[in-house]
């Protein structure tokens, strides 16, 4: 077996020139100021927006976000960081160097450089499951999206991301369009409500109720995707099975304690959280056909990009519509702020539009042809922006297209 050796230079590291780095040299004076010595290092992490697949992730469903150009920057001290320099003592395997910011692993030419690399991969994605685990002492039940990209990122693609394992496939984002971003300027703290954990609780039963009923061993069954996986059918025939097992009706608690065979004690200590204890209904058939149909959506926007076909475009508007529709209608996590600047970007010439993240407030996001952007931009500011004034304190930072970014990464003064 060939040896690999690292020298302690800077892994995660872009050494920068903060006299070309306004932004940094602000921060590290704030820094200073502060704290009375200079940062050692500096850790950027992306913004990042969800093109698809919404609230599927903590289903067990793949999504398809992105990283975006803007970012949060962090001044730190002390740190130690390093750049990866590989070398064989079996002179026949060449010296090699990277910066982990730009793994490349050609799965067609397994050098040997490569298998140090996975590791480094493999450390990469275990961050962003450390990262989701610890959201979730917060106490919202997240899937791991933000975490996910954050980490995965690379500039120019989005990325469909599956779960269990992690995994991060590229995908090409059609070069006729741009995403924008705008911000409904209505917040939703998802820590400080239930919202968000009543819907992932919402899954949870319905996931328990369709294994119940289909004769699986529904303890242990956390994710609808569990359901598909054990069942073996595909998510149209999910949809199927989600139509003839459960009823539109709310579940009360008691209907859901019968048909799982367990006390109310026994719901509130062993599946719900604890800002959901005294939910009494649940809307399980919604919110399943929604996961469905949304992960069916995520697998047809990644095909449309993989395959291009002339109404691409057209295409995946159509899809990020449904999805908004879904999120509204059955999910019901939009609001009428939302639903509102979705209609004003449609009508300004946005192809597609949708809430994006867990929603009831936050941002839209849509698709808009490259040569109709700034005629798009120029009249969603008057119609929303410019009519609230409160919108418009906020405007500057609320409404701006954006290509895919890189993910997070740690900076070093040069
Ligand atoms: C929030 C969560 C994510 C995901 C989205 C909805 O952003 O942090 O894990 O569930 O909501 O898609």
């Amino acid at each position: 077996m060939a040896g690999a050796a690292m020298t302690a230079e800077a892994p995660d590291t872009v050494p920068v020139q903060l006299v070309e780095q306004p932004r940094l040299q602000k921060l590290k004076e704030i820094f200073m100021s502060k704290f009375g010595s200079a940062p050692k290092f500096y850790v950027r992490a992306p913004g990042r927006v969800n093109l698809i697949g919404e609230h599927i992730d903590y289903c067990g469903y793949s999504v398809l976000p992105m990283a975006i150009e803007q970012d949060i920057l962090i001044a730190v001290e002390p740190a130690k960081s390093q750049v990866v320099q590989l070398a064989n003592t079996n002179s026949s395997y060449l010296d090699f160097s990277t910066s982990v910011n730009n793994i490349e692993i050609n799965k067609t030419k397994p050098q040997w450089h490569n298998y140090f690399l996975c590791g480094l991969k493999g450390i990469q994605v275990e961050l962003a499951e450390i990262c989701t685990k610890s959201e979730r002492y917060i106490g919202t039940e997240g899937g791991g999206m933000d975490q996910a990209i954050s980490f995965l990122a690379e500039e120019g693609t989005a990325k469909l991301i599956e779960f269990s394992p992690l995994r991060a496939t590229d995908v090409k984002l059609p070069s006729e369009a741009v995403f924008v971003i705008a911000n409904s300027c209505v917040e939703m703290n998802k820590a400080a409500t239930s919202h968000y954990n009543i819907r992932v609780m919402e899954c949870r039963l319905a996931t328990k109720l369709l294994s119940k009923l289909k004769g699986l061993d529904w303890k242990n069954m956390l994710r609808l995707h569990d359901v598909q996986t054990k069942l073996g059918v595909s998510l149209e025939e999910m949809l199927t099975i989600v139509e003839e097992v459960l009823h539109p009706e709310p579940y009360s608690t008691e209907e859901i304690c019968k048909c799982l065979g367990i006390s109310l004690e026994e719901l509130r200590s062993q599946i719900l959280t604890q800002n959901t204890q005294d939910v009494s209904t649940f809307k399980l058939y919604q919110r399943a056909k929604h996961v469905y149909s949304e992960a069916a959506r995520v697998l047809e926007f990644k095909k449309i990009c993989k395959e291009a076909p002339a109404n691409a475009v057209q295409l995946l508007g159509e899809l990020m519509n449904q999805s908004h529709i879904s999120c509204r209608e059955m999910y019901e996590c939009s609001c009428p702020e939302l639903d509102r600047l979705v209609d004003i970007c449609l009508q300004f010439g946005a192809i597609g539009s949708r809430l994006t993240g867990a929603g009831w407030g936050g941002c839209t996001v849509s698709m808009v042809p490259t040569d109709k952007l700034n005629t798009f931009l120029k009249n969603v500011k008057k119609a929303y922006y410019q009519t609230n004034v409160q919108r418009l304190a906020l405007e500057n930072n609320s409404l701006f297209a954006t290509k895919p970014g890189r993910g997070a990464l740690v900076f070093i003064e040069a």
